[in-house]
């Protein structure tokens, strides 16, 4: 039955003026925008004077509350893992607000499960500048994230993790993510918190991380406003029952010398057999330690896992269970792009800070991402870093070898690096990275 107590112009005009929206005309409006009976013109408007305008603590509240309800919660708390004496599951997780060679998730599900936590995960695809988790494991051929409900009950007491679509979890997020990504209202406060909880409050987990990014690459760069975000999803998860944690890290450059989908399976695969680069094993071992205090369990070493190569055989376990093929991750059977370009260095010296948006959006216009909805992303697209910041270098050396299906997008991302690294005479200086950490402020 159509409801005549509201309308969207009258919701829009009230938040492009900068009013207060109601509890009422929140729900409303979430609600019919699921339902299909708000356009996508109209939503659109509302996100626009939303990213201009801002939102109160208590509005934001209620429209993450709004979008939790738009579908269903999942809960898991019944499940028990065989061979654990009938003990409930550790659910846990952690989100990223997003940042460039981010693939922390896929080594890091594998530690956690090794150390006796469930992870079920409702994972993104890529938005903007920033890759995705989904589009980074589906370069594993076979690969599948549409799980099913009873499959991801299946998954999380059999193995200990899920990595999954949303689907019919928060389904006005869906929408609404889909529509940030091409009207460029991405970078806000509200509809970041509110996006990052609604999935996070429905999917099941007991206890959650956030790895809020700051920096150039984040989609909140000032370490203020990244703070504030933060702060603002603790809260949210708390509120909905969640123990729930932050995490300040750093996004002005890279994370690892690996940025696009497959090239950064290839990386994640490096770390899970021992290697890899410091920052991305650090960063792993961090926020899984952090997991496991959140969901309570004194477990083993994290870093040990990553040794002893039990994370790698429950990464095996995951992609096996999700129907990849778990032999293209022992070859070189991974997607590479068929063309490939080299920047090379102008003089011998000592390498400085990469911008990480400046690479962020190189790959993305090599085809690692998306400029329309629904298009088909490049697997084999991406870039390596050879030279990290500090790193000697050499006159005529490779600093990046950019990865592309395309040729004519080479041109367009070398345009995005120009300007964004330079070759000096000493280090850049040293930037922690994780920056602080952020629980509840009772
Ligand atoms: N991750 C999300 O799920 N949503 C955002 O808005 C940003 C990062």
């Amino acid at each position: 039955m159509t409801d005549f107590t509201f309308d969207a112009p009258t919701v829009i005009r009230v938040k492009r003026d900068g009013g207060v929206l109601t509890d009422a005309a929140i729900d409303w409006v979430i609600d019919a925008y699921t339902r299909g009976q708000v356009a996508d013109e109209q939503m659109s408007a509302l996100l626009m004077a939303i990213f201009l305008r801002g939102m109160s603590a208590a509005e934001i509240a209620r429209w993450t509350a709004a979008m939790v309800a738009s579908g269903e919660r999942f809960d898991f708390t019944d499940l028990r893992r065989p061979g654990s004496d009938g003990r409930p599951l550790a659910l846990v997780d952690k989100h990223s607000t997003g940042g460039v060679g981010d693939k922390i998730t896929i080594p890091l599900v594998p530690v956690v499960m090794a150390c006796g936590g469930a992870v079920p995960q409702a994972a993104g695809r890529g938005l903007g500048h920033t890759g995705g988790t989904l589009d980074k494991l589906e370069a594993i051929p076979g690969f599948s994230a549409e799980l099913s409900k009873s499959r991801i009950r299946q998954q999380l007491s059999e193995i200990g993790a899920a990595i999954f679509a949303a689907g019919e979890l928060a389904p006005a997020d869906r929408k609404i993510y889909a529509l940030r990504d091409v009207t460029a209202t991405t970078e806000s406060l509200p509809l970041i918190a509110s996006s990052v909880m609604s999935k996070k409050i429905a999917e099941g987990a007991r206890a959650l991380v956030l790895d809020t990014k700051v920096g150039s690459g984040a989609f909140l760069p000032d370490q203020d406003q990244a703070r504030e975000l933060a702060r603002t999803m603790v809260e949210l998860g708390e509120a909905h029952g969640l123990v729930t944690r932050a995490l300040l890290t750093d996004m002005s450059v890279p994370l690892g010398r690996a940025v696009g989908n497959a090239v950064e399976v290839a990386e994640s695969l490096e770390v899970l057999a021992g290697g890899g680069p410091s920052d991305v094993v650090d960063l792993t071992v961090a926020l899984a330690a952090e997991m496991l205090d959140a969901a309570g369990l004194d477990a083993k070493d994290p870093a040990e896992t990553l040794r002893d190569g039990t994370a790698m055989d429950c990464f095996r376990a995951l992609v096996a269970a999700q129907g990849g093929d778990v032999g293209a991750l022992d070859t070189d059977a991974l997607p590479i792009g068929a063309h490939s370009d080299t920047v090379t260095a102008p003089r011998d010296g000592t390498m400085g800070d990469i911008d990480a948006m400046a690479v962020g959006l190189a790959v993305w216009r090599l085809g690692a991402g998306r400029s329309a909805p629904g298009e088909q992303v490049q697997f084999g697209a991406g870039l390596r870093i050879h030279r990290r910041p500090g790193e000697p270098v050499r006159a005529g050396e490779s600093l990046f070898t950019l990865y592309t299906d395309t040729p004519a997008r080479i041109g367009p991302a070398r345009a995005e690096l120009d300007g964004a690294w330079t070759v000096g005479d000493s280090a850049p200086p040293h930037r922690p990275l994780i920056i602080d950490r952020i629980t509840r402020t009772v």
